[in-house]
């Protein structure tokens, strides 16, 4: 069983989640755009407020939830979660922890070891905020040997926990006695404080809660193994920061693990089909229009590479009310369809449509336009879309502001 621990929203989920997937996911109708140019990203606060309220309800305490920002890279959302009581953050560039520094976030861990100039600029940048927390994740010697000198340099100190490959076999250590040497090096270093382990394990995906719940489990097996191993070697229990959408309702029956979902935050396709049993909302639909017909059967979108990711196989959107179209055509500017419906649709339509993959579709706007009440009624700037090559003066510490967004 997925849930247990008898916490009121296992529960709840077991009667009301797989009703409510299929009721809430979408929004009913196409807000007023007439004046929105599109491709243009549509984000529904009230959707988001909902996730926020899942993943509270998964977690059971605002205390255990570590959410990654790079699925939306805006500090409005940041405030939105700060405001439900969430203080720890994930993210994965230095242009993400400068958003999240300048949002007065308590604690930011840098999801990605540090390398080249980067090292000394992520020592800087936890020197330009000193009223946050800053960690960051390592797995390497040498630039654990680097990172303590460049925070000597700074005069600082920043927390660190040792990235565990558990499987994806994408960063980390093996979690065996290279883990535990690892480990041991990072106490010899002045200036790290040492916080514990990272592990994510976003290799594990699929449609069986069983099966997936059963491979969260057996994945982290051998977590379990090295900090009883650490503990005997002397060491403080490690802090755990573990998963990702598809695993952290698994991780949240640990006691002490804090979990570090992304896309819960807006959700979109992949996830919608794949995890089933969580019942988060589509909070970010793609606008677009018909551009051209150019033969029968054949509609071109405005929905180029520069609109939404691309980086998987089609479909890379469904647009709502032709779900059943057939992407034959992807360009820069352009997305062309085949249809049977070709008679009914008119160049200069509009539709939604929700994204394969969000995350790096948020990376593609400059801003994104909020829908209230079936109206756009504003834009939030994507503060954290670019990265970091400027100087780190020049990231000062500042009060999160009011704009014309709240
Ligand atoms: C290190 C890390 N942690 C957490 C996440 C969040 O996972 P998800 O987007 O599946 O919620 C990601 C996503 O890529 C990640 O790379």
């Amino acid at each position: 069983m997925l849930f247990s621990r008898g916490k009121p929203w296992a529960l709840w989920y077991r009667f009301f989640g797989a009703i409510m997937v299929g009721m809430s996911s979408l929004p009913k109708a196409l807000p007023q755009v007439d004046q929105v140019s599109s491709p243009a990203l549509l984000i529904y606060p009230d959707r988001v407020r909902d996730n926020i309220r899942i993943m509270l309800e998964i977690a059971g305490d605002a205390d255990r939830l570590r959410p990654h920002v790079k699925t939306h890279k805006l500090a409005e959302m940041v405030r939105m979660q700060m405001k439900a009581g969430i203080g720890k953050f994930k993210c994965a560039t230095l242009a993400e922890a400068v958003m999240l520094g300048k949002e007065n976030a308590g604690d930011i861990l840098l999801a990605i070891q540090p390398v080249g100039p980067e090292i000394t600029r992520y020592a800087q940048l936890a020197k330009a905020f000193p009223d946050a927390m800053f960690s960051v994740v390592v797995d390497d010697a040498e630039i654990i040997r680097q990172l303590n000198r460049s925070c000597a340099e700074e005069s600082i100190r920043l927390g660190t926990f040792l990235d565990i490959n558990v499987g994806m076999n994408r960063t980390g250590v093996l979690p065996g006695p290279e883990a535990i040497a690892r480990y041991k090096l990072l106490h010899e270093m002045p200036f790290l404080d040492v916080r514990g382990l990272h592990v994510y394990d976003g290799h594990i995906f699929g449609l069986d809660v069983d099966a997936r719940t059963k491979r969260v489990d057996k994945a982290f097996a051998p977590v379990r193994e090295l900090i009883f191993r650490l503990e005997q070697f002397g060491f403080f229990p490690p802090q755990i920061v573990a998963g990702g959408s598809s695993s952290f309702p698994v991780h949240a029956r640990r006691e002490g693990v804090e979990l570090s979902p992304g896309t819960t935050l807006l959700w979109d396709f992949k996830n919608l089909d794949h995890l089933t049993d969580l019942p988060f909302n589509c909070a970010a639909l793609l606008l677009t229009r018909v551009v051209s017909k150019p033969a029968p059967q054949y509609v071109c979108f405005d929905l180029g590479h520069k609109a939404v990711a691309s980086e998987m196989p089609h479909p890379r959107v469904r647009l709502i009310g032709l779900e059943d179209v057939e992407y034959v055509g992807h360009s820069e500017e352009h997305l062309v369809a085949k249809t049977d419906r070709w008679d009914d649709i008119r160049v200069g339509d509009a539709y939604l449509g929700i994204p394969n993959h969000i995350c790096p579709t948020v990376a593609l706007y400059d801003h994104v336009h909020i829908v209230e009440n079936d109206r756009v009624t504003k834009r939030w700037k994507v503060a954290a879309r670019y990265r970091l090559d400027t100087k780190i003066e020049t990231m000062k510490p500042q009060k999160a502001q009011k704009t014309q967004n709240e």
